[in-house]
């Protein structure tokens, strides 16, 4: 059982709901250190009124090679969330998503080595490229090879998946050669609170409240396959603690829905016509369809999803970003800017 546990990427969307879900759900974690850069995407009110006692926060990068080792040292396991994390912006700029997403790993996995320590690696089903949409395919999405599988071979199609699918390699490689005692997670699309509002759903719940139009890229057909980042944290926990050293494990919740979808339903939970948005430009080489077989998590660890209504999950995103607009509306002009000239 791990009692001191050093999470990177901590104070992210994703990160900062798993030191919420620590420390509402396993006490018997005693100190949990978290690693951020406060990039952009990192904020550190995710971490506000979380016991000072169990939460540290350590700004810094995860490059900093004496900075990790010295934290690494004096843990029983990580987590890796750290990373360069959106798609959009990876494609306007890959330089940090090369550095942090690669490097970052490099230097953790090589700290987790050499202090023999248990490591746990985050990260996407982005790393396995896109699927036709099911209503091509010849068994509309439920047949061999047509959902995402551990055995799919990976096929990243932008600088921020590429970036992810390396740091993968490089795990598998140090556990292969260097006797790395890690575990791989590949998630599925997150919803929930504390995402940043240039991703999806966010952009569009905050784009309403302020009155703006909501953003659809391309035809709106694209398929994403969303989790609540709750079920996500559960996952992980279970994996860390129970998955097979070495292994890869594919985390999602049968939650496949078209963007166009998406939209609507936001609008329809807003009280929106469902006309009321824009139509923009796509995203280059925009991944058409994302779908997780959980089978291995779900058979080989028990992991189910409890987020398992996406609408009852939406309202309570809807009603988080409602009430929590001292946390967004300082950023939203610099974000929207930010898309129109890209004419998005
Ligand atoms: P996020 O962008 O919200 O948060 C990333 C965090 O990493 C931020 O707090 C940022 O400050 C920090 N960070 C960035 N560079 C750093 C560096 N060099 N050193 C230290 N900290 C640094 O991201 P997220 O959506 O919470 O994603 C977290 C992880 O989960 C990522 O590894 C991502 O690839 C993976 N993932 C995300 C999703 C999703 O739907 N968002 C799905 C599957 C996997
Ligand atoms: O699949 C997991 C991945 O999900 C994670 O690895 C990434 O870190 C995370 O950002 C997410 O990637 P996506 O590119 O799928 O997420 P994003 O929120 O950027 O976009 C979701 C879909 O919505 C995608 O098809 C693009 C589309 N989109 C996005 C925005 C911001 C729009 O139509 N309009 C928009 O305004």
């Amino acid at each position: 059982m791990y009692r001191k546990i050093l999470i990177t990427g901590g104070a992210g969307f994703i990160g900062s709901n798993f030191v919420h879900y620590l420390i509402q759900n396993q006490p018997q974690v005693q100190q949990i250190m978290v690693l951020d850069k406060l990039t952009y995407a990192g904020n550190r009110a995710n971490l506000a009124d979380l016991p000072s006692n169990k939460v540290h926060l350590i700004v810094g990068d995860v490059c900093d090679k004496s900075l990790v080792e010295r934290l690494v040292s004096k843990v029983d396991a990580v987590v890796h969330y750290a990373a360069e994390t959106h798609n959009d912006n990876s494609l306007r700029n890959p330089d940090p998503f090369i550095q942090t997403n690669i490097v970052g790993t490099y230097t953790l996995i090589q700290a987790c080595c050499k202090y023999k320590i248990r490591y746990h690696h985050i990260s996407t089903d982005e790393v396995y490229g896109d699927l036709p949409l099911r209503k091509n395919l010849p068994h509309h999405g439920e047949g061999p090879k047509e959902k995402f599988t551990t055995k799919s071979c990976y096929n990243p199609s932008s600088p921020y998946s590429a970036s992810k699918a390396s740091s993968d390699l490089l795990v598998r490689a140090w556990v292969r050669s260097f006797g790395l005692q890690a575990t791989i997670s590949n998630c599925s699309n997150n919803y929930g609170p504390y995402q940043h509002i240039e991703k999806f759903i966010p952009r569009q719940i905050t784009n309403i409240l302020c009155g703006l139009r909501p953003k659809l890229y391309g035809n709106g057909q694209n398929v994403r396959d969303w989790i609540h980042t709750q079920d996500h944290s559960r996952a992980v926990w279970t994996i860390l603690n129970r998955g097979q050293i070495g292994a890869t494990y594919l985390i999602g919740a049968n939650g496949e829905k078209s963007n166009l979808e998406v939209l609507q339903l936001i609008l329809k939970l807003m009280h929106q016509p469902q006309n009321a948005f824009d139509w923009v430009k796509d995203r280059p080489g925009h991944d058409l369809r994302y779908a997780i077989d959980a089978t291995k998590l779900q058979q080989e660890l028990g992991w189910r999803p409890q987020f398992t209504n996406f609408a009852s999950g939406l309202q309570q995103t809807i009603d988080w970003y409602s009430s929590h607009q001292a946390w967004w509306r300082a950023e939203k002009k610099a974000v929207e800017s930010a898309y129109q000239k890209n004419g998005q």
